[in-house]
């Protein structure tokens, strides 16, 4: 696991674009695995303004959600498949039909949850998958306790998730208690994963999973086990990581030839 220590948002939002942007010009029909939240805010405003300004091509990149709300009514402005859109998938030329998100309004979630993986399985797999953190430690919306091999399934949504994600509504009460999400299984499988993490809120979930043990306590923790998993981590988000200034060291001195 590389950590990388950012002075703040735009330098995390523009080194991931640069991944992202590396990445499509070696492999124009790329898969692209898109977070939601506030995280990943800063990457998708960069690559508009890459695709707006320098003519970074979408057109024949995929594009998978990692997560939904189960219950919202299709077309409501915080389901995610509306947030991808509204935050990312509008802005740049990516063609809607390829972008693709759990059906959390599904009559059977089952299969919903299987035909999901399979098209995630038919597109070729992911090749960079974009990743939050939640104040517990989830990555997509496993909560702590989910299986470590999981694929995309319905969960229960931690009753602090709820109250973290309460700003995006009107009131806690319009949180649904139910998501569907890709399993820890699903993100591993990720050729490369890019973690961000911003902000003071997060500095105790980034000590866990980095430096604590595997444990389906922090789902998180599970990218350890990942052979390419990136960590983009802003001076606040890192204050409490004991190795801060080996991972500060080993980036300053990184091979340039490298790049994430
Ligand atoms: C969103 C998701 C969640 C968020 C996490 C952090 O698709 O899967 O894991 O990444 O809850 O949310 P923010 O970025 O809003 O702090």
């Amino acid at each position: 696991m590389e950590v990388v220590i950012l002075p703040g948002s735009k330098q995390i939002g523009s080194l991931a674009a640069d991944a992202i942007e590396a990445l499509l010009r070696r492999k124009a029909d790329a898969v692209l695995g898109l977070a939601t939240g506030s995280s990943p805010l800063p990457v998708y405003d960069e690559l508009a303004r890459r695709h707006e300004q320098a003519g970074l091509d979408f057109s024949r990149a995929h594009g998978f959600a990692l997560d939904e709300y189960v219950g919202l009514e299709p077309g409501h402005p915080q389901s995610y498949r509306e947030v991808i859109r509204r935050e990312f998938t509008d802005r740049v030329n990516i063609d809607p039909e390829n972008v693709h998100s759990p059906d959390g309004s599904a009559a059977d979630i089952e299969a919903a949850c299987e035909a999901y993986e399979e098209a995630i399985k038919a597109a070729g797999g992911v090749d960079l998958q974009l990743l939050g953190v939640g104040t517990d430690g989830h990555i997509g919306f496993n909560e702590p306790g989910s299986s470590l091999v999981s694929r995309t399934r319905i969960k229960s949504l931690i009753e602090q998730t709820r109250r973290d994600n309460a700003r995006f509504f009107n009131s806690i009460h319009d949180v649904p208690h139910h998501v569907l999400t890709q399993g820890l299984g699903t993100i591993m499988d990720a050729r490369h994963v890019i973690l961000i993490a911003t902000g003071a809120q997060k500095a105790q979930a980034v000590r866990d999973f980095i430096e604590g043990p595997v444990a389906a306590i922090c789902a998180a923790s599970v990218l350890q086990m990942h052979p390419h998993a990136t960590v983009l981590v802003d001076e606040a988000a890192a204050s409490s990581l004991r190795l801060a200034d080996y991972y500060r060291h080993t980036y300053d001195n990184k091979p340039g030839w490298q790049g994430l």
